[in-house]
């Protein structure tokens, strides 16, 4: 294929009332956590609560979402950040650290006994990886808001941490502050989910919206959100769509029980995207927008990061900046969305406190562990052959300005059944180069491309420049 191709007292008392319910047990024998017997005895539950000590937490990273973490937790009586793992010691720290143990030895953290909770917000697999198998070696829970870790080694830490009965919770990891992950675990259980679809990364999102309301080239954009935070000095985790294929990845294998090889998962980034596709999406009715696609296939799942053209009546064609949305199919629910903050500091820590109040409530709880654990069938679902698909697509070409040409286009894609929706020649460069835009009607995706083959080897083609499927 070519590029083209594409807390406070409420907790406290939710505890309480747990200590006194007979089904569930304040502390149990079979408990894993046989933690604070003192409190079995009811006349001494509510000085054990006034005196019970506070959870103690590892935290691996503090930058942009560490920070937030340390921020949200400074105050909470529940909690109390032992240890902060970073890369450099000697850097200027926003938040005060008089109070924790500051490490560039992670290993520390996860080894430290006392350790029960450990937040893992570093990014990235080496050594995050073996930190995370060693913390639930140790028996430590785990929150996380690596994407990429859960989405390559998710299932493997999974089983791990159900043999240890530890549990792994990653909020945090898609979708930022939005809670994505626990509605579709939890408050869509009830649904059989034929669909999960969505714009899951602000970045690109920005760069798009930037593009289309200030008339920016890709580079201005990159450069303007570079500039303002919202993109890294590298951005090509986010620009070429792994970012969305680590996330789209983890929200099919959530939504539908089985395991996603993401390295499968057709992968398209939007570098090739210019300010003319801005604008003919516009004049044909769409907004341009990367999207995270997961659907049932017959016996396979059709799993996608790519942009799309998406029509402007679309509800994710008006999510602008750094928003994340995200639409869900149930079998009762229907369809639901989910929109907000996709990233930054303070909506992904709410993301990871969230997570970590939730485990610290289920401490208290025997055998909690396996009611977190995500159920995904290790047996890796097929991914449908991405030419099986049927859809609309926009292509932009750049031709030769002799006659012919458009004669030659009509007839690839006639010979290979696909018709025109419509077809303009915008402008004439110095060069002699002129730019063609084609809309198709719904096709086979296989015999798309075979057109375009025979397209950009036809002489009067000098490039495909995009090619973008419309989103239905
Ligand atoms: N930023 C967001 O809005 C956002 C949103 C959702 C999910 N996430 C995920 O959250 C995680 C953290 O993102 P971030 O933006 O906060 O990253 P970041 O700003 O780059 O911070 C990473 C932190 O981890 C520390 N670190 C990295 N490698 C380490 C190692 N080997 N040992 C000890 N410390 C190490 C760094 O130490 P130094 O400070 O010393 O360099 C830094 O404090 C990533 O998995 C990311 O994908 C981020």
């Amino acid at each position: 294929m070519g590029e083209w191709e594409c807390g406070g007292m409420g907790e406290w008392r939710q505890w309480l009332f747990i200590s006194h319910s007979p089904a569930l047990p304040f502390f149990s024998s079979h408990s894993p956590f046989p933690r604070r017997p003192f409190a079995r005895n009811p006349a001494n539950r509510i000085l054990s609560l006034i005196t019970m000590a506070k959870i103690s937490v590892g935290l691996l990273g503090l930058g942009t979402v560490g920070t937030g973490v340390v921020k949200l937790l400074a105050d909470d009586p529940r909690f109390k950040i032992k240890w902060v793992a970073v890369r450099d010691k000697t850097k200027l720290r926003a938040v005060d650290l008089s109070a924790i143990r500051v490490t560039d030895k992670p290993f520390d953290v996860v080894n430290d006994p006392e350790v029960e909770i450990v937040i893992e917000v570093a990014g990235g697999i080496s050594p995050i990886y073996e930190l995370m198998k060693t913390a639930v070696e140790q028996g430590k829970h785990i929150v996380t808001a690596n994407k990429e870790l859960i989405a390559r080694h998710g299932l493997e830490i999974f089983k791990l941490a159900h043999r240890q009965n530890v549990t792994v919770l990653f909020e945090a990891a898609v979708g930022g502050g939005i809670p994505l992950i626990s509605t579709i675990q939890r408050g869509l259980q009830a649904n059989e989910i034929s669909s999960v679809a969505g714009i899951l990364n602000g970045t690109t999102n920005y760069i798009l919206t930037a593009m289309e309301e200030r008339g920016q080239t890709f580079a201005e954009a990159l450069a303007e959100a570079q500039r303002l935070g919202f993109a890294e000095a590298d951005p090509a985790n986010d620009v070429e769509a792994f970012d969305v294929a680590y996330k789209i990845t983890i929200l099919a294998s959530l939504a539908f029980g089985r395991f996603v090889d993401v390295d499968s998962v057709q992968r398209q980034g939007i570098t090739r995207i210019t300010d003319t596709d801005i604008r003919m999406a516009r004049e044909f009715g769409y907004r341009i927008k990367l999207i995270g696609m997961a659907r049932r296939g017959e016996g396979c799942l059709d799993v996608r990061a790519h942009p799309m053209m998406v029509p402007l009546h679309h509800p994710l064609a008006s999510v602008e900046g750094a928003s994340n949305a995200i639409f869900i199919s149930g079998s009762a629910v229907g369809e639901v969305m989910l929109l907000g903050p996709g990233a930054g500091q303070m909506p992904t820590a709410s993301a990871v406190v969230g997570d970590l109040i939730n485990l610290a409530s289920a401490l208290r709880l025997p055998d909690f562990a396996p009611y977190f654990q995500p159920a995904i069938d290790e047996h890796q679902s097929p991914l449908c052959p991405v030419e099986d698909n049927e859809s609309a697509f926009y292509v932009r070409l750049e031709t030769e300005d002799t006659p012919g040409v458009i004669g030659n286009i009509g007839h690839a894609l006639g010979g290979h059944a696909v018709s025109l929706h419509s077809l303009l020649q915008r402008g004439v460069m110095a060069d002699g180069a002129a730019t063609v835009i084609l809309l198709t009607h719904r096709a086979n995706e296989r015999n798309v491309f075979r057109a375009l083959k025979e397209i950009e080897a036809q002489a009067t083609t000098r490039q495909i420049g995009v090619a973008l499927r419309v989103y239905q």
